[in-house]
């Protein structure tokens, strides 16, 4: 039952690295199997002919790397239209920042103008005032059903068998892999994001659910099952073709580990650096990042960046103090569903150790070169923030923005999240994180579908959420 494309899919832009003034780029195109390649990319002064970057059954995937200048607004043709890209990155620049493009069940059969309505709204924003960069923070796809319909894998993750064979398992990665590739093909065959993806270039990082849920908190019995692994080994090539437009082997220069172990990965602009380490790849229920993320991470507080971080953690990095929950969670045999979710999380009592080093590390790169950092992160499928005191005048902000598709989760949860938030958390001491309401709300937590926008203007950067029902908020200086 895999879909079967009818038209070229594309062009989608990546942004594979920036070398001093120079964009690295990346076009990918989907064409159904057997057709000619797509029609070459026009640049100022050459062209570009897309080659094939991997087959599937019915389709093909095509790539052109290609370098646009990245101190002035450019554009390039293709197939006889003009797409101009804002790859301005020296002064004024607006990002994009979303998380969560999809849901756990029934995602194909969603109405489209109803599923991807915030991506209408991003469009216009664009139109309005075009961004340099699209950030996907995680849950670019939800693979939660990818399992089903597979002997192998039907009873995932609950029950999976010891001792497949070969074949049995060779069969369940051509089934995964196709279920994947149907759901970046509808994805990028979703006419707001192909729009947007043709004219600014993408970076994302993954999270679970670009995997399965839960990815990486699951028991090791599940994980390291021959399904669990066969299933990660899926999630990760199609991760590579459709979130990198890449391939094992060929990962582009911005990767901190080009053998890809982890797929953290960092980008220097004038002023802004643009790190997002990789939260899955190594992660087990003890631990969230592993040695590859690690050294990625010490190397860049190592470093001295002048002006902005942006640390995209595709978890949230600040929030309220969940081992209350946690606790009682334990308790309850029917919550362990809950208590593994809450495991998902920094502010896990088994991550607590972890959770400090990391804020101890953010404390110090933001010490040692006055530099400013801000988080930002998805997965809540909610809209909120919070601050973390340094000291000295300095803080750490963090901003969430979460469900650009995922509908919002009942009010009440989010009002329950805001009370528990209002106790406070202090993992380093004489450094307490607080729970804030965006920019004209009262509420900690808004349950809407949001996105977000990052502005750097003439006093610097600067934050909006465009909130589903309220609209955009005001500006929030960063
Ligand atoms: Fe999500």
């Amino acid at each position: 039952m895999h879909s079967h494309i009818t038209a070229t899919i594309g062009p989608i832009l990546f942004l594979d690295d920036l070398d001093g003034s120079r964009m690295h780029l990346s076009a990918l195109f989907i064409t159904p199997a057997g057709d000619a390649p797509p029609p070459s990319l026009g640049l100022e002064r050459d062209k570009v002919t897309p080659t094939r970057l991997t087959d599937f059954d019915h389709a093909t995937v095509w790539r052109a790397r290609f370098t646009l200048l990245a101190d002035r607004t450019s554009s390039y043709t293709w197939n006889g239209d003009t797409y101009s890209v804002a790859s301005d990155l020296t002064g004024s620049m607006r990002l994009a920042y979303i998380s969560c493009n999809g849901e756990e069940v029934g995602d194909m059969d969603r109405e489209g103008s109803e599923r991807n309505a915030m991506w209408a709204r991003l469009r216009d924003e664009h139109r309005r005032s075009p961004f340099a960069l699209m950030l996907h923070g995680g849950d670019q796809i939800y693979a939660d059903e990818v399992t089903q319909g597979h002997d192998l894998s039907d009873g995932w993750p609950d029950k999976s068998p010891p001792a497949p064979t070969e074949a049995a398992l060779a069969d369940l990665r051509r089934h995964l892999r196709h279920r994947f590739f149907d759901r970046y093909a509808a994805i990028y065959s979703a006419p707001e994001l192909a729009w947007l993806a043709a004219r600014v270039p993408s970076l994302m990082q993954w999270d679970d659910h670009d995997i399965c849920d839960g990815w990486g908190s699951l028991r090791r019995s599940q994980t390291f099952s021959p399904v669990g692994q066969t299933l990660f080994s899926a999630a990760r090539e199609s991760c590579l073709i459709f979130q990198h437009a890449t391939i094992d082997g060929d990962l582009p220069a911005r990767f901190a580990d080009l053998e890809g172990r982890h797929l953290g990965w960092g980008i220097d602009a004038p002023g802004l650096r643009i790190l997002a380490p990789d939260l899955r790849s190594e992660r087990t229920r003890r631990a969230i990042m592993g040695p590859g993320g690690w050294t990625m991470m010490e190397a860049e507080a190592a470093r001295r960046a002048s002006g902005h971080t942006l640390l995209m953690s595709s978890v949230p990095l600040l929030g309220p103090r969940l081992s209350v929950l946690e606790t009682l969670m334990v308790a309850v045999p029917r919550m362990q569903k809950y208590e593994d979710d809450l495991r998902d999380q920094w502010q896990s009592r088994a991550h607590r150790d972890e959770w400090r080093r990391l804020l101890r590390l953010v404390r110090d790169m933001v010490e040692h070169d006055g530099n400013d950092l801000t988080s930002i992160s998805g997965e809540i499928h909610l809209a909120t923030r919070a601050v973390m005191d340094l000291g000295q005048g300095r803080r750490l902000n963090q901003l969430v923005a979460s469900g650009v598709a995922h509908r919002a989760p009942p009010k009440g949860w989010a009002r329950f999240l805001g009370a528990l938030a209002s106790l406070g958390e202090d993992p380093l001491s004489g450094h307490p994180i607080r729970i804030r309401p965006l920019p004209g709300k009262s509420a900690r937590y808004i349950a809407e579908r949001n996105y977000l926008v990052l502005e750097r203007g003439a006093d610097g950067w600067s934050a909006r959420w465009d909130l589903e029902e309220s609209g955009m908020t005001g500006s929030l200086p960063l």
